[in-house]
């Protein structure tokens, strides 16, 4: 289950089929922890083979570039982790996100990495405390054997709360628009959900973001099971204990 969730498993079945940001994929046997707990090391890594193909990808990518494991982006700290402008900082960007990694839950694997364009999109906030995170239009569909189950505005309003230094007397209306979802844009993401669809069994959720030029993309998905999802959701208690979700029968 665990595996299925990286971003190695689920990206190459959407690839061509709906629109994602351009990836690169790149993997590493390396234990990146060592790096992180002996910082002194870190001329050794510059000098890898993993490190050198991440260089090429972020190259040509081009920057700003969007990177993250297969499993974790640290966006809550982005402009250190997942928000990459020059590649005089990949190394740091490299070791935070393997650091906060570490740090989650159980700790994530670093073994694969991507290296995405960076998609131009509308900030409706900028999260100050969350590294400038940009917060824009978004939402995570759950779908069950190809089926979609419920859909929701991808940020909760008191975790945007969390992440600004001053709430501005604007926020509720501005939060009403970021979460409005037109027509157009209906269109568009039912279009991914059908599309995608059939290539997926099980349930899985499924991130899409609104580009600036009103285009969706698919970023991201996910083991349903494993997901935030909202508490008021009637589909929310269909969950499975993690420890089912985390079974590899
Ligand atoms: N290619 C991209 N371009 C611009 N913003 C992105 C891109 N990919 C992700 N983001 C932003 O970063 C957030 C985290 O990305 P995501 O890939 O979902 O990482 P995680 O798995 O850690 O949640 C997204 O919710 C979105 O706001
Ligand atoms: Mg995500």
């Amino acid at each position: 289950m665990l595996e299925n969730n990286c971003l190695s498993y689920w990206y190459p079945k959407v690839a061509g089929l709906v629109p994602t940001p351009e990836t690169l994929i790149i993997r590493t046997q390396l234990n990146l922890e060592e790096f992180v707990e002996h910082y002194n090391r870190k001329d050794e890594l510059l000098a890898t083979d993993f490190y050198g193909k991440l260089l090429r990808a972020c190259n040509r990518i081009g920057y700003p570039v969007f990177l993250k494991t297969g499993h974790f982006s640290g966006k809550h700290n982005w402009h250190n982790t997942c928000y990459l402008e020059t590649s005089d900082d990949l190394l740091k960007h490299v070791l935070k996100i393997t650091e906060m990694s570490m740090c989650t839950g159980f700790g994530l694997p670093t073994n694969v990495w991507a290296v995405r364009d960076v998609l131009p999109v509308t900030r409706y906030f900028v999260a100050e405390q969350y590294g400038n995170l940009p917060i824009s239009k978004e939402v995570r569909a759950f779908i069950r054997d190809g089926e979609v189950q419920c859909m929701h505005p991808y940020w909760p309003s008191e975790v945007i709360k969390q992440g600004m230094t001053v709430i501005s007397s604007t926020f509720d209306a501005v939060y009403e628009s970021l979460c409005e979802i037109n027509e157009n844009d209906k269109k568009q993401i039912d279009s991914i959900l059908a599309s995608i669809g059939p290539v997926f069994k099980g349930y899985w959720s499924v991130d899409m973001l609104k580009s600036a030029n009103g285009k969706w993309y698919l970023i991201d998905m996910a083991a349903g099971d494993l997901s935030f999802h909202w508490e008021s959701c009637e589909y929310k208690k269909d969950i499975r204990l993690l420890s089912d979700a985390y079974s590899f029968s």
